[in-house]
């Protein structure tokens, strides 16, 4: 026989005695505390008494190591310890029949383990989240209850079963729990009558949320690129939760690009200036990733590569003298179409000419040739550029240096008088007969004086011109001999007045002095011895 069945059986003999022989003597057994709850491996004192009325024989039952610490006629006291699990130790007394009382011992335990399991990394928001919770040991199970909790707020309440128990409970996961701590907490309640409530919580664990959403980024970028040029790829994304921890790549031809990410409320802006490596005509894919709690989204797109330089437009020679046959040319790279402006309609081909006598109003005669190229149904076009330099004598027509000019005395005029030519002619004109030089530009007032004819000479290394220029300025002239004849007049009348006026006053004076002369003879008389008349 165990032991284990042998401790059993003697606490239910002694049972079934006091069972079957009941109130003998009328005394009675009785046990205190009648139930005690202590931790593991604890000691407790239990105290049996009776009420015989004889000297009893007392004595506990139990498994546990026990030991006597204090008794009188009626009572003993029992120390048990090392208690280890729970029991019922058994108060017996002999007063001439065996009678017994029991009493219910129950060990608790602490859980050793109260853990959440690991999160997931990232949590979609609107998807289920299971949360778990394992723990090991703790005793009474029945007073152990699980709480499963987000902050301080209880999700789920529940008995711990098995072992390790585990206690789930699952959530719809939302923008709020991003970032929220959950954790579980264990509840030993031994109250009432037991030493109160032991709660023990597991580490927090942190939840991250996020919200991908099931379009693909915009991806800006030409479709189409000039070998060697630079461009600009943009990539966007909207409706990202949070969109701060998304992480967006560029890449082309399966090469990272230094890109830079702009953060707004719920979106990110990838931004990379590229300039393609490939120096060849090529088509390379562009990508975009944007990466968000492990799930991504991504975007591609074909660039085309292509090279198109200006077509070649060439003068059989820049500068040549009037009369002489120039060749335009102009060549564009295979496969395009040129248009040389001057030839009646486009060609179909990549090159084109012609041919013409330069004449002087070729003269800065600008050529030009467009290409068309189409790449990848996007129509291009380049286009080139020449000036025809022509050289030619000096012209002095009609146009240039007008032949006679009448203005009127007074009045405001230019005169123009420009003489043309490739190197530009000198021009010199001269007044016949006295050689003054032509007035040429701005005349205010027209003088009578700058009338004439004059000889323009145009002189350049190419030869000489020459034309004659007549000046004539009008003026009013009856008018003027008018005004002459009057101012003769005037002057003629004036000098016979104050002529006329010389002479009388002449004879005045003249006459004076006679005059004089006679009372001097007079008074002469009278100073003379008087002589009667
Ligand atoms: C449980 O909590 C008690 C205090 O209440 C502590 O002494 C013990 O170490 C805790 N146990 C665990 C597994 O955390
Ligand atoms: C979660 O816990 C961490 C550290 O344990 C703390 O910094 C953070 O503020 C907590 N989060 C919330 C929402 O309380
Ligand atoms: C070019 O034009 C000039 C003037 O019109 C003419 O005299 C000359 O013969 C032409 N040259 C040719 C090659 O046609
Ligand atoms: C110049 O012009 C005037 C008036 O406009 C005219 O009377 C005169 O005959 C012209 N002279 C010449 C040489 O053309």
């Amino acid at each position: 026989m165990a032991p284990g069945a042998a401790r059993l059986a003697l606490p239910a003999l002694l049972a079934l005695i006091g069972v079957l022989l009941p109130g003998l003597g009328g005394a009675q057994i009785s046990v205190h505390p009648p139930e005690a709850t202590i931790p593991q491996g604890g000691t407790v004192q239990v105290n049996c008494s009776t009420s015989c009325d004889r000297t009893p024989i007392l004595g506990l039952e139990t498994q546990f190591t026990k030991k006597e610490v204090a008794h009188g006629s009626h009572w003993k006291v029992f120390e048990l310890s090392d208690v280890q699990e729970d029991s019922s130790p058994i108060c017996f007394v002999n007063c001439g029949v065996q009678m017994t009382a029991s009493m219910s011992l129950t060990v608790y335990r602490l859980p050793e383990r109260v853990e959440l399991l690991p999160l997931p990394r990232w949590q979609p928001v609107g998807e289920n989240l299971t949360l778990r919770c394992q723990v090991a040991g703790g005793a009474p199970r029945r007073n152990l209850t699980v709480v499963l909790l987000r902050g301080e707020e209880e999700l789920s309440r529940q008995p711990a079963i098995g072992e390790p128990a585990e206690v789930t409970v699952t959530v719809l996961a939302g923008r709020d729990d991003h970032r929220a701590n959950f954790s579980c907490r264990t509840e030993l309640d031994l109250r009432p009558g037991g030493p109160g409530l032991f709660q023990n919580t597991s580490a927090p664990r942190q939840l991250q949320t996020f919200v991908l959403p099931e379009t693909q980024p915009r991806l800006a970028t030409p479709t189409i690129v000039e070998v060697g040029t630079q461009w600009t790829v943009n990539c966007t994304l909207d409706g990202l939760f949070p969109a701060a921890e998304a992480n967006v790549i560029l890449t082309l031809a399966e090469k990272k690009l230094n890109s830079t990410s702009l953060y707004s409320n719920d979106s990110v802006l990838a931004m990379a200036n590229v300039k393609a490596n490939s120096q060849k005509e090529d088509t390379q894919q562009l990508a975009c990733v944007v990466t968000l709690g492990g799930r991504v989204q991504k975007k591609e797109e074909d660039v085309v590569l292509y090279s198109f330089p200006a077509p070649n437009l060439t003068l059989s020679e820049p500068e040549v003298s009037e009369g002489t046959v120039v060749t335009v040319e102009c060549e564009a790279q295979a496969g395009a179409t040129v248009w040389l402006e001057g030839l009646p309609s486009k060609s179909p081909e990549h090159r084109a000419e012609f041919q013409l006598n330069a004449s002087a109003a070729d003269h800065r005669r600008s050529f030009s040739c467009s290409a068309v190229l189409i790449v990848s149904g996007h129509q291009l076009r380049k286009k080139q550029t020449r000036e025809l330099r022509v050289l030619y004598g000096p012209r002095l027509d009609e146009t240039d240096c007008p032949g006679n000019w009448t203005w009127e005395e007074g009045s405001q005029q230019t005169l123009r008088c420009q003489a043309r030519g490739n190197p530009v002619p000198e021009l010199k004109c001269h007044r016949k007969g006295d050689n003054a030089l032509l007035p040429i530009g701005d005349l205010r007032p027209v003088k009578r004086e700058v009338a004439g004819t004059y000889l323009c000479k145009a002189r350049s290394p190419r030869g000489v011109t020459s034309r004659e220029v007549v000046l004539n300025v009008t003026y009013h002239q009856t008018n003027t001999t008018i005004i002459i004849i009057i101012v003769v007049a005037v002057a003629a009348f004036l000098g016979t007045v104050s002529a006329a006026a010389y002479l009388y006053n002449r004879q005045r004076k003249i006459q004076k002095y006679k005059l004089q002369k006679a009372q001097e003879a007079a008074a002469m008389k009278l100073n003379t011895p008087a002589t009667p008349p």
